[in-house]
């Protein structure tokens, strides 16, 4: 696999990626900070879980810890809380992706802010999304673009 051009492997998730997505049809909803709890979609969750076998959540949806507080596991899917927190997931990842592991970020385009410059600028790869998610459990697509930003650990 490590032979395997970036572009043929983004190519390949993105076909793999046979889900709803749309452009932003909805307007109610202009910014993400309204509500914190994006769940991811099980088509999007479940492509990411083939290639990297997470063995880790930081932030479920009924978390009974401190996802910034802990020690997180060997492969992390991180969709963490939207909103002012941001940063925070992203110092911990980087943090943990220091140590090692592999740390797949789903998270809100934001390629404005001072956290993406910091951060994810330095991720080994990062998937942009094409159209809008439909996040579970969402009547309508995100009011904003999505990112795969993969920080990969020792074992990939
Ligand atoms: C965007 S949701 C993602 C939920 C789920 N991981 C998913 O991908 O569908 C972020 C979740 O982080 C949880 N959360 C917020 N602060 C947290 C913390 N300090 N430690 C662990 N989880 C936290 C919230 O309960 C929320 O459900």
């Amino acid at each position: 696999m490590a032979n395997i051009s970036r572009t043929y492997r983004e190519a390949c998730f993105f076909r793999e990626l046979k889900m709803p997505t749309g452009t932003m049809s909805n307007t109610s909803v202009h910014f993400s900070s309204q509500k914190m709890d994006w769940k991811t979609p099980d088509a999007v969750y479940d492509l990411l879980n083939k290639e990297f076998m997470f063995d880790f959540d930081p932030c479920p949806s009924n978390p009974q810890f401190d996802g910034l507080d802990c020690e997180w596991g060997e492969s992390n899917f991180v969709n963490p809380p939207y909103g002012r927190e941001i940063t925070k997931w992203m110092v911990k990842g980087f943090e943990e992706w220091k140590k090692g592991k592999t740390v797949v970020f789903l998270i809100a385009s934001r390629t404005d802010t001072k956290w993406w410059h910091s951060y994810c600028m330095k991720a080994t790869e990062i998937r942009f999304i094409k159209g809008r998610l439909k996040f579970k459990g969402a009547t309508n697509p995100a009011p904003f673009p999505s990112a795969i930003v993969i920080f990969k650990g020792r074992l990939l």
